[in-house]
């Protein structure tokens, strides 16, 4: 068997035991090429084997472009760093929704809508209660998520585009409440309802802190450093969790249960849930392993399944743009705040150290997002346990807007992998009495 890629003529011809097959070629916009192979079993009897997808493109997008050698994030062609300087988070989730940035008409007009919608059903507090107070906030916001379905059946049907544009603004709105509220619940607080007069990281930071005791006065400061890094965690194309939601959503499940399930997967410690990771791997190095250097050892051995936490990127094989960002905010805030540096020098002596060493150099393992995110967010007071949960507050406007594209898409079709299998041949069932 034969592959040739004939790139002037955008054919690819697959030679299977003398039979030829051409496959077109794809390109993007950007250069990019692929192989399409939708014909392939139809025609060869041959599927290809991927694990992770790491070689393979599951869909035709306009919303998000990464260069992993570059270095370049784009946001519907906007570099993340001019977004991160000059935009704000609502700005950047109407451009990730709606493919161009606002005018001031229709940035007021989005925001009255996110503003509108950030109220829970009064019933939905009753859920929180069947919780135990240790549950985790991911755990709890995917629950409430999932649940909204059952609140707002009017707006459930993913090929009806007023219901869909109706339960946009309602996932939006309502996440930083249903967040907000796991975190209040697991430190026995009342809930705070939300303010119309806040914008949307004021009012997070003012349903995260504040209580019925005392005036709270929201700090700018943290107010523009969660947009920020609400920005930064905005889209980021075909990750893990944005492809648990395109694939849930490719059953034509609603966009609420789509959502909890982009949830879930990015809870997980090597994906969203590194951000947790990596503020408890460097208080664990601060605490016990004295110094940087003898922890990346564990992290280099095989034999130990330590991973050196915010490191590493199936695209990026160079640095993470974001991580550049934040790394740079980091010190801005803590300093601005008067907050102790020692973790964010624990990050940087560990960063110098391992950029200096051939394991993670070969490997091409630089800091991705999650490696500094957690520093600012500690800083910023937000517990541990619900730094994921940002995560996903920025993530959302991405996920929806990723789950709108394929629903509107004419190529799109339900998610079903295909596998290679090896297990047992035919066997005859043997009555028990014979085994
Ligand atoms: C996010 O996809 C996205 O866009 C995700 C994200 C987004 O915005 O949505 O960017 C957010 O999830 C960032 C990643 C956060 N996760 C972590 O920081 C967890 C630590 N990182 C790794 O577990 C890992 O790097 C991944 C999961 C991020 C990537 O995994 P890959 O691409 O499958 O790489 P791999 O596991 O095959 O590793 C290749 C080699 C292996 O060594 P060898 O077998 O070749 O000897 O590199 C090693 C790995 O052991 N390696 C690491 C390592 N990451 C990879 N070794 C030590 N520490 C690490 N962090």
């Amino acid at each position: 068997m034969t592959l040739d890629v004939d790139v002037l003529s955008d054919v690819a011809t697959l030679n299977v035991d003398g039979r030829e097959l051409e496959l077109p070629l794809i390109e993007g916009s950007e250069g990019e090429r692929a192989i399409d192979i939708q014909r392939l079993r139809a025609e060869t009897g041959l599927v290809t084997y991927d694990p992770g997808y790491g070689n393979t493109g599951s869909c035709i997008s306009d919303i998000t472009f990464i260069d992993g050698d570059a270095g370049v994030l784009r946001y519907r062609g906007y570099p993340i760093e001019q977004l991160a300087q000059q935009s704000t988070f609502m700005e950047t989730s109407y451009l990730i929704l709606n493919g161009e940035l606002p005018t001031q008409a229709q940035l007021s007009e989005f925001k009255d809508q996110i503003t509108y919608h950030t109220l829970l059903h009064e019933d939905i507090r009753h859920m929180y209660r069947a919780f135990p107070l240790s549950a985790h906030p991911m755990a709890v916001t995917s629950a409430v998520v999932g649940a909204l379905s059952t609140f707002y059946q009017d707006s459930l049907d993913p090929l009806d585009d007023d219901q869909v544009e109706v339960s946009t603004y309602r996932l939006l709105a309502k996440l930083p409440t249903i967040a907000a509220c796991a975190h209040k619940y697991s430190i026995g607080q009342p809930f705070n309802y939300p303010q119309n007069d806040l914008d949307y990281a004021e009012n997070i930071l003012h349903m995260m802190f504040s209580t019925p005791t005392e005036a709270y006065d929201v700090n700018p400061t943290f107010a523009r450093a969660i947009d920020v890094l609400l920005i930064l965690h905005a889209e980021h194309e075909q990750n893990c969790s944005t492809s648990t939601m395109r694939m849930v959503g490719s059953s034509q499940a609603n966009i609420y249960a789509s959502a909890s399930a982009a949830i879930m997967a990015l809870w997980g410690p090597l994906h969203g849930g590194a951000n947790q990771a990596v503020i408890e791997m460097l208080h664990d190095v601060a605490d016990n392993e004295g110094s940087g250097k003898a922890f990346l050892e564990r992290c280099k051995d095989r034999d130990d399944t330590t991973r050196l936490m915010g490191f590493g990127h199936r695209v990026y094989k160079n640095f993470d743009p974001r991580a550049l960002i934040l790394k740079e905010a980091a010190d801005g805030v803590l300093r601005e705040l008067g907050r102790s540096t020692q973790m964010l020098e624990i990050a940087q002596e560990i960063e110098a150290q391992a950029l200096d060493d051939d394991y993670f150099v070969s490997r091409k393992l630089y800091p991705n997002v999650d490696f500094y995110s957690g520093i600012i967010y500690e800083a910023l007071g937000i517990p541990i346990h619900t730094f994921t949960a940002f995560f996903a507050l920025g993530r959302m406007p991405g996920w929806i807007a990723q789950w709108r594209e394929q629903g509107k898409d004419p190529a799109a079709r339900i998610g079903r992998p295909r596998q290679i299998y090896t297990g047992e041949n035919e066997r005859q069932f043997q009555p028990i009495e014979q085994r």
